[in-house]
């Protein structure tokens, strides 16, 4: 996140006025509560992550969650009803595969995996509808939980993994290649799409990560309730 703000923009490969990247970033940053991360502007509702009493059904479930909503996503683009939605296949960001083989993981360890549930289906169905009616909007789904995943996402993993699976390190929170590169490549993306955008659509696209917090969070939840 860091080299995000310190590159300059002609560094990143695009040319005049702030990167888009940067506007999606700072309004998801402002969405964050004071205890989540140091940009937070939000007052905490729910317990801080160091005091989540997580459990294994409840992480299964997230899991389970986070696998339909991956997938989803890395089907939207594989289909590219939109055709730029093709720019953002095979990023090496993608999570379905590492979390088949996780519930794979669990599945030995005489654990059931459950169906999704309600909050999963719920954000499937959404993010297939927007990915027809509205690009702009899909694409902030695509940046949040693709670039959460790699920072509270992370840190959340390895918490839980501390209190409830004697600190196993999941594929899910694992990439190939150099997970910084993996993301810089993503935002200069990012950027060359949104370039071609009005300002009325950069808005539009910024005006959606309320929600893309609202399902993320009911997934999130999961986890320790
Ligand atoms: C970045 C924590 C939930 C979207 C971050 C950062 C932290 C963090 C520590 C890094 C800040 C920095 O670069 O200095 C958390 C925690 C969460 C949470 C603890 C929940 C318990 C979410 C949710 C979303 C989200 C629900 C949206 C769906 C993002 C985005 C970034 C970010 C887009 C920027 C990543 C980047 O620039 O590479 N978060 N977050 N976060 N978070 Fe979260």
């Amino acid at each position: 996140a860091a080299a995000a703000t310190e590159m300059a923009p002609a560094a990143r490969g695009e040319g005049g006025g702030k990167p888009f990247v940067d506007e999606m970033r700072a309004v998801a940053m402002r969405l964050h509560t004071k205890d989540q991360a140091r940009e937070g502007e939000k007052e905490p509702q729910a317990p801080p992550v160091a005091r989540w009493e997580p459990t294994v059904e409840g992480y299964l479930r997230f899991l389970v969650d986070s696998k339909l909503v991956f997938q989803t996503l890395e089907d939207i683009v594989d289909r590219a009803a939109v055709p730029w939605y093709a720019e953002f296949r095979n990023t090496g960001l993608e999570r379905s595969e590492p979390l088949k083989k996780d519930l794979e993981w669990f599945t030995e360890q005489g654990h059931t995996i459950p169906e999704p549930t309600a909050a999963g289906t719920a954000y499937a169905s959404y993010l297939e509808e927007l990915s027809e009616k509205d690009p702009q909007a899909f694409i902030c789904h695509f940046y949040n939980v693709y670039f959460a995943h790699t920072a509270g996402g992370r840190m959340i993993g390895k918490k839980v993994a501390e209190k409830i699976l004697d600190k196993k390190e999941l594929e899910f929170y694992k990439w190939e290649g150099t997970l910084s590169q993996l993301l810089q490549n993503v935002r200069t993306t990012l950027n060359q799409v949104a370039s071609s955008w009005s300002r009325e659509e950069k808005d539009h696209c910024l005006e959606e990560t309320e929600k893309s917090f609202a399902y993320s969070g009911d997934l999130l939840r999961q986890i320790f309730t």
